[in-house]
């Protein structure tokens, strides 16, 4: 299958630190379809060869093992093809028109890299010149919107060139390995899904947490913060995933309507529950991994005394009757003491006891990254004997499944797979614009009541789990977050 793939903002940093390193393992993967053409755009004059030469220097920044040879990379660059346009320019898009067209790929893929601020020039202009027939499709990178207006203005200009099927909309965790193997825990195997419901769980987390600040991204950050940077995308997304109900069968509408049902489930927020359910943070100056580290404020590019969160921690409910009651908990945050996401699901005790002492109850642990694994802790008997004498003694043990070593092939990248899903048009795993307006609405609420609240986001030093309040939020329910049990 021939394709010819175009980055708008083809110099920018996307482009480079993730789009091109991810192609060229397609290609050593040998799973990049034959006959294809990378063409990045831009608005300086650069030749293909000088296009090339760049791309080659930012590979050195690649970590050593994706890196190409010399010999490599001379294969990969063949593909590699750039071309100069001014974005608001009729005849620069004419231009690139004629260039695919002489060539007649069956798959032409626009990826929009560039400022969400230019999706819409992108889009009308694509569609003026006639580049939106059914063999393109059109890949739009996050942040897609600022909150539901913009968003919803971002889907009527795509809407105006492209049919849904054709707009691809990147979250690129849901292109993570340990995320289709959410998918596959629930719905490949029947071990977990009697239990998957309110009567055997009592609450479900989902940390992303990183330990890097926003370092030079200050100005972006700021404009952004935690909410709309992690939790609105990539947390929700992971949490309709658990929530979800079986799709009937695996094709993407079926997954995404169920995924939709689960994000309209969610508790509206109020002004109330906004203060009661949800904590914003901001880090202080603290140590990470044993480095002293700055505080938010004195990042470079973030205006003095902002008020931007970079740690979140919010209390949810799924209300249908599968998820009625449960708390699903939500955390986010920059400057935690590691990059660590899981997902913690909490089952309910036993109903009646008959061993001796508190014991907690199970859950099943399912790492994100760095592993990528699941554990599920379970109480054995020791074989020792209680006080008394009499009964058994239950310990805390825990089978732990390593999917880096389970399967030790080199495992697909988020962005690998992402983009070979884009060229041959597999939609499961890009967010439609009816969920990605739903998630937008739900955090609408908190957005607001936090711009009418003067009291800001409270503290934490970096390389802590987040102000004390996220701990008094589950507390409150009578829970602990994982790394405080
Ligand atoms: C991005 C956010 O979407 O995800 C970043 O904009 C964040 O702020 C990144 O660092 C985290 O992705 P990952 O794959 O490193 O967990």
């Amino acid at each position: 299958m021939s394709f010819d793939l175009v980055f708008f903002g083809g110099t920018g940093d996307l482009t480079w630190r993730k789009l091109m390193p991810a192609l060229f393992q397609a290609y050593r993967h040998g799973t990049l379809p034959e006959g294809g053409r990378i063409v990045a755009v831009a608005r300086d004059e650069r030749t293909d060869q000088v296009y090339r030469e760049l791309i080659r220097e930012r590979f050195a920044d690649v970590e050593s093992s994706k890196r190409p040879s010399a010999e490599e990379f001379d294969a990969f660059a063949q593909l590699l093809h750039y071309r100069r346009m001014d974005l608001s320019r009729p005849q620069d898009y004419a231009g690139l028109k004629s260039w695919i067209d002489a060539r007649g790929a069956d798959t032409v893929v626009m990826y929009l890299a560039t400022s969400p601020a230019l999706f819409p020039v992108i889009c009308e202009q694509l569609g003026a010149a006639g580049l939106n027939g059914p063999n393109v499709r059109v890949v739009l990178e996050k942040p897609l919107g600022h909150d539901l207006e913009s968003a919803r203005r971002i889907n009527r200009v795509v809407r105006a060139s492209f049919r849904e099927e054709q707009a691809l909309r990147i979250d690129h965790y849901l292109g993570k390995p340990a995320v289709q193997n959410l998918m596959a825990l629930r719905f490949g195997n029947a071990l977990f899904e009697p239990l998957w419901r309110r009567e055997s769980i009592a609450s479900i987390q989902i940390t992303l947490a990183e330990s890097i600040g926003v370092g030079t991204r200050g100005d972006y950050y700021d404009k952004t913060g935690a909410l709309r940077d992690m939790v609105q995308n990539h947390a929700l997304q992971l949490l309709t995933m658990i929530a979800m109900e079986p799709p009937s069968t695996g094709d993407a509408d079926a997954i995404r309507d169920e995924k939709l049902k689960v994000l309209k489930s969610l508790k509206p927020f109020t002004p109330e529950s906004v203060t009661r359910d949800v904590v914003r943070g901001q880090y202080k100056a603290g140590t990470v991994h044993g480095d002293a580290v700055k505080g938010y404020l004195e990042e470079v590019k973030v205006p003095p005394g902002s008020p931007c969160e970079t740690f979140v921690a919010l209390r949810t409910e799924v209300q249908n009757w599968r998820w009625a009651g449960v708390p699903f908990y939500l955390r986010t945050g920059k400057r935690l003491p590691g990059r660590d996401a899981q997902i913690v699901v909490n089952f309910r005790p036993v109903p009646h006891a008959i061993f001796p002492g508190s014991h907690q109850a199970n859950k099943l642990v399912i790492k994100l990254q760095p592993e990528d694994g699941l554990e599920l802790h379970l109480l054995a008997a020791k074989g020792t004997l209680g006080h008394s004498g009499v009964a058994e003694v239950l310990s805390p043990v825990k089978l732990d499944l390593d999917f880096d070593k389970a399967f030790p092939t080199e495992r697909v990248g988020a962005y690998e797979r992402l983009l070979l899903d884009a060229i041959a048009g597999r939609l499961n795993l890009f967010v439609r614009s009816d969920e990605q307006e739903q998630a937008w609405q739900w955090v609408m609420p908190v957005l607001q009541a936090w711009q009418t609240d003067p009291s800001g986001p409270r503290p934490y030093a970096a390389g802590t789990w987040g102000p004390p309040a996220a701990s008094a939020l589950v507390a409150r329910d009578g829970s602990t977050w994982e790394e405080e049990q």
